[in-house]
Parts: C-alpha cells; sequence; structure tokens
C-alpha cells in the first residue's frame, strides 16, 4: 500500500527512484511523486501511472543527487495532483512521502489549523508533515529529533521519509507497521518498500524495525530508536536477482507467474520433500514440534486468496492431523476479542507478509501467549518476524496484483506441515503418508500439462467475457478452489462473480441461475464427485451454462457440460494445486479480452499495509 523509494550518494538520484518507482507500482498506483535535492527542494507530483510522471518531467532539471518517490494508494483524500506525495511543509523546506495511516491525524490538524496552519491537501500525511515543522520550530530542535517527539504523539501505521532543503544530503525515515529496506552501497545508499529498487546497486540491506528512525547520509546509516538511543543495524544478504522480478517475455506479470508455478511448486518442495526417504524437513516445524502437536486448536489467520489457502488446510489439517482447525479473516478476527488459549497455534498465512490486519491479529494473539507460525513469502517481512517458527513459500517475487503462484505454493507448504505433523501424531497410516508425499511430489509435472491447456481456456475466455455474473461451485477440498476462482474473476476483469459450496447453492444463488449465468464447477474426481455432478445437473435443469474443471479422460461428467478445462488426476487433498490453474487463467484472458489492466487492476493494491 503506497511505495516509497529513495536514494542518498554520488549517482543521479532520480533515474533510480523512478526505476524504483515503477518496481513498487504493485503497492498503488493511482498517483506518483518524487522530491529531488537540486539547488532547492523541488517537488513533482501527478495524479496518474510512473510513466505519466516521467512524461512530465522532461525538460525538467532533475539532476539531483538526494531524493524521494512515492506511488500512492489513496486512503485519506482521492486521487489527485494536490493529494500525491511528496507533500511539502508550510515552510517549503520539508518533503515528506508516507505510507500507511496516521489515525489521529484529525485532532493533530485541529490544533495545527487553531495555530493558522492551512492545509493543500486532504491528506494525513501533510498534517503529520506540518506538525513536525510546527514542533521544530517550536523547540528550536533539529528535524531528527522534531521527528521522535512527533511520532511519539501518532498512533497508527507509517514509513516516512524526510528530506530538509537545509540538509540536502540527508534522508530522514522512520517506521511502524509498514515496511522499509535500506540498501548500503558504497558511499550511497537506497531506501524502498521493499528490496526491488536496489536490486542491481547492492545486495546488503537492513530491513528497518518498528519504532526506529534512521538519519541517512552517503556515506553514514544512523538507527537509532525513538528514545535516542543508536541501534546497530543488522545487514543481511539479499537473495534475489533482477531476472526474478522482470517480465522474462511474457506480455503480463500475471501470466509469466501462472506460468512459472511448476517451478516455484519445485522449488518450495525442493530440500524438504525426500521421496527416496519419505522424510519432509522442514527446521520451523521441527524446532516447535511438542507444540504443534499437542495444540489443542490450530486457527489460520490470513486475507484475500491465503485466506483461501488457509480455507483448504482446515480440510487437510483435520483429515489428516485430527486437529480442529479455524479459519479467520485477520480483519475480524483482530477486533473480536477472540478467546485464545496458550494452547493455540496460529498460522499465518501471507504472501507479502506486510497485510497489517494480519501482522496486528498474530501480534495479539502472541501476547495471549498462543505460538505463532508464519507461512510467508517474502523473506525477512514483517510478519516472517513477528513468527515464533514458520516456513517460507519459496515462489519469488510475485509482482502482479492479483496472487497466483503464492497461492499454490501456500498450499504446498501447509500440505507439508499438515503431513510432518501427522506423522509425528500418528494420526496417519504409514501407506496414506507414503501415498500423499508421491502425490505431492508428482504436482509441478502435472501443473505443467494444465498450463498447456491455455489456447483452450483463452478460447473460452472469449465465449463468456462478455457475462455480467458468474457463479463458482465445488466441495470439499475444491469449495476453497472455487471461491479463489470467483475471486480472481472479479480481481481481474471486474466481472461480479462469487464462489459457493456447491451444495449451498440451493439456499438461495439457484434463484440467479438462468441461460444467461455461467456458473463454474470445480468438479475434478474426489469424495464429493458425483454430488458435484447431481449439483450440476440442478443446474443444466434450469438452463444454467455449465463450464467444469473435470479430470482428463472423465467423459461422463464432460457429457454434462457446456464446456469443459481439464486437469490430471491427483489424490483430493493435493488437488486444489492443479484445480485452481485454470480458472487463474480463465480469470486472465478474460481480463484481458476486455482490455484491462491485468498487472495492476483498478483500486486493488498488492500489499495491504492499512486495515
Ligand atoms: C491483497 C492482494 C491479494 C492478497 C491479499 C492478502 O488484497 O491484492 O492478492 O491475497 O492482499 O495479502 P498477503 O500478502 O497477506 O497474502
Amino acid at each position: 500500500m503506497c511505495g516509497i523509494v529513495g536514494y542518498t550518494g554520488p549517482r543521479e538520484a532520480y533515474p533510480i527512484i523512478i526505476k524504483g518507482l515503477k518496481r513498487l507500482e504493485y503497492r498503488g498506483y493511482d498517483s506518483t511523486g518524487v522530491a529531488l535535492q537540486n539547488s532547492g527542494l523541488k517537488v513533482y507530483k501527478k495524479k496518474g501511472r510512473v510513466a505519466e510522471l516521467e512524461d512530465m518531467m522532461i525538460g525538467k532539471d532533475i539532476h539531483a543527487h538526494t531524493g524521494i518517490g512515492h506511488t500512492r494508494w489513496a486512503t485519506h483524500g482521492e486521487p489527485s495532483d494536490r493529494n500525491a506525495h511528496p507533500h511539502s511543509s508550510a515552510s517549503g523546506k520539508l518533503a515528506m512521502i508516507h505510507n500507511g495511516i496516521i489515525e489521529n491525524y484529525a485532532q493533530i490538524k485541529k490544533e495545527l489549523s487553531n495555530k493558522g496552519y492551512t492545509f493543500s491537501s486532504d491528506t494525513d500525511t501533510e498534517v503529520l508533515l506540518n506538525f513536525i515543522e510546527e514542533i521544530q520550530k517550536n523547540n528550536q530542535c533539529n528535524l531528527e529529533e522534531a521527528v521522535r517527539i512527533a511520532l511519539k504523539r501518532v498512533t497508527g501505521a507509517y514509513v516516512i521519509l524526510l528530506i530538509d532543503e537545509t540538509h540536502p544530503d540527508t534522508i530522514i525515515a522512520a517506521r511502524k507497521g509498514s515496511p522499509l529496506v535500506i540498501g548500503i552501497g558504497k558511499g550511497e545508499h537506497f531506501l524502498g518498500s521493499d528490496a526491488t529498487p536496489m536490486l542491481e546497486y547492492t545486495k546488503e540491506v537492513v530491513y528497518v524495525n518498528d519504532y526506529e528512525l534512521a538519519i541517512i547520509k552517503p556515506d553514514e546509516l544512523i538507527l537509532k530508536n525513538l528514545g535516542n538511543e543508536k541501534i546497530t543495524p543488522y545487514v543481511q544478504k539479499l537473495d534475489m536477482e533482477l531476472a526474478a522480478i522482470e517480465k522474462g517475455g511474457y506480455e503480463h506479470f500475471m501470466l509469466k507467474e501462472i506460468n512459472e508455478q511448476p517451478e516455484t511448486i519445485y522449488d518450495c518442495l525442493r530440500g524438504r520433500l525426500d521421496i527416496t526417504t519419505g522424510t519432509i524437513t522442514m527446521a520451523g516445524v521441527e524446532k516447535e514440534m511438542e507444540r504443534l502437536i499437542h495444540a489443542n486448536r490450530i486457527v489460520i489467520v490470513a486475507c484475500g486468496t491465503s485466506w483461501h489457502a488457509g480455507l483448504v488446510a482446515e480440510y487437510i489439517f483435520e483429515e489428516l492431523c485430527r486437529i480442529p482447525v479455524e479459519v479467520e479473516y485477520a480483519s475480524e478476527f483482530r477486533y473480536r476479542n477472540p478467546v485464545i488459549f496458550p494452547g493455540d497455534v496460529i498460522i499465518a498465512v501471507s504472501q507479502s507478509g506486510e497485510t497489517a490486519d494480519t501482522l496486528v491479529a498474530i501480534e495479539k494473539a502472541k501476547d495471549q501467549g498462543a505460538l505463532i507460525f508464519g507461512v510467508v513469502n517474502v523473506v525477512g517481512s514483517s510478519i516472517a518476524r513477528a513468527s515464533q517458527a514458520g516456513a517460507y513459500t519459496h515462489a519469488g517475487p510475485e509482482i502482479g496484483v492479483a496472487s497466483t503462484k503464492a497461492f499454490t505454493a501456500q498450499l504446498a507448504v501447509l500440505t507439508m506441515v499438515a503431513l510432518k505433523l501427522a506423522k509425528q501424531k500418528n494420526t496417519i497410516s504409514e501407506e496414506r503418508y507414503l501415498h500423499l508425499v508421491n502425490e505431492l511430489h508428482a504436482i509441478p509435472e502435472k501443473v505443467a500439462i494444465v498450463l498447456e491447456s491455455a489456447p483452450l481456456i483463452k478460447a473460452l475466455a472469449e465465449k463468456y467475457k462478455d457475462a455480467e455474473d458468474f457463479l463458482y461451485l465445488g466441495r470439499g477440498y475444491n469449495f476453497p478452489v472455487a471461491l479463489e476462482g470467483a475471486l480472481k474473476l472479479k480481481e481481474i476483469s471486474y466481472i461480479h462473480a462469487e464462489g459457493y459450496p456447491a451444495a449451498e447453492m440451493k439456499h438461495g444463488p439457484i434463484a440467479l441461475v438462468d441461460e444467461n449465468l455461467p456458473v463454474v464447477f470445480v468438479a475434478t474426481r474426489d469424495s464429493f464427485h458425483e454430488k458435484v455432478v447431481s449439483n450440476m445437473q440442478e443446474i443444466k435443469a434450469r438452463k444454467g451454462k455449465v463450464i467444469a474443471v473435470i479430470n482428463e479422460g472423465d467423459t461422463d461428467t464432460a457429457a454434462i457440460c457446456d464446456d469443459v478445462m481439464t486437469v490430471p488426476e491427483a489424490n483430493e487433498i493435493v488437488a486444489p494445486m492443479l484445480s485452481t490453474i485454470p480458472l487463474q487463467l480463465l480469470a486472465y484472458y478474460i481480463g484481458l479480452a476486455k482490455g484491462y489492466d491485468v498487472d495492476k487492476p483498478r483500486n486493488l493494491a498488492k500489499s495491504v499495509t492499512v486495515e
């Protein structure tokens, strides 16, 4: 949610900032701007995408060695030129960018207004900036001190970067609840909401923690807490290559990421699943094995697509480990005063590792004594760090806003965790365990087979692209797949789509069925197959259009469908990793056919760091 970039050093700052902003556009893309130290502070900003800012900058003097840039996902104030960041202070001497929400901004704004301040935007950011300047003026203190005082007063979440005309090579940064990475170069520093803006310049990074403040000059990085005590920066090595964040010949990141799934699932299993010995090695599970196998209950907290992965995991853990599981929307769980026992295990599932609701939910549960196990994609992210144990999904950077490869990697990790616990608890027979280990191992190859049907799915997309509504139905392990299929379609094609358990359709949604309603069934052969087929007949009897994901060679089911998408046979526990792929492709091709920007769908952002 909002991407921020900064640079100070001997190079030209502007091109580094612009390139960095383009990489962070997945975080928000309704307006953008830069502030440059160029014989005085210059701020340029604009509604729209980074490319539009670039056009506006043609012919301007962009020479600067220090600067900050921002790409926005609006919270306070509509997307517009004046609400775009950076904001300038009343004196014009300070410029600031911000990711997050200052919750008590209205109170502070009132106080400042009483002192005669006026505001040129509707943002909480401008309020915080002027508050900092006011403190600086009143206390006759330096900017760093003023920031510290101001941040003690504000509630909410933030990463801020500030530059000051009177100290042209210095950037002041602070974080609470939103991500901030500092890249360390030779005589230069890079800042970003994630590490991608600095990838080609340095592999040495510092992940700033909550309540830390950084004073950054070309050849100096000082990290302090809000109590003004120095902290030694913990420098980590980045394990990410530039190629991983480029399109690699694909038209869109989403298509690239869908196609990467044979590899990403394989990478996720690699080094963990050994079919020759039948072992699953997961250090994060082994470390907390006792608490995990004796869990009274597992509560999975997540949002969006990750929540759907949690729903599939609920079926798997209950079936294999005989542990009761609840799956919670993190945003509801955190505010509900939930009952948490010390024997509970909370599994936080998150691609970005930065989702604010998930992060706060786990912190709350941790305070009440639960064990937090993170299933996270982004290494070093806030949720990864807040977890006491966990397993990375190793899917590589996911740039397309709609999650695809992260979902299947989450399923792979959660399945391995369940199998490992079930074995340790003796709730699974050796034979079934080994069968499932082999089934899991075979998934990457089977995903590659599903991907071959892309041209056929593209043709289906053309056929159904003008439908106004879609229904997605499935039972058992395929019910969450139906929810995920509907979510993908909504996100990418803006077509209204609902996911339901197939049997539940009779209790309401069936009223929607007529000859115009495409109903997508996830109907691979599993314990519920016959019942799903009956549900298909019920739709057909009402003249609905039935499109189904079925197994290759299932001619009986194909005979009652209008259209089918096929996947290879697999055990029902691992089948969602296959049945979800055609639905990702269907959403992609419908979005494409409708002419939408599938990588950056309207109103969405990939990393939701506000609640
Ligand atoms: C946003 C993204 C979704 C994602 C959800 C949860 O809404 O657009 O794709 O599933 O956040 O994100 P997380 O990073 O926690 O998995």
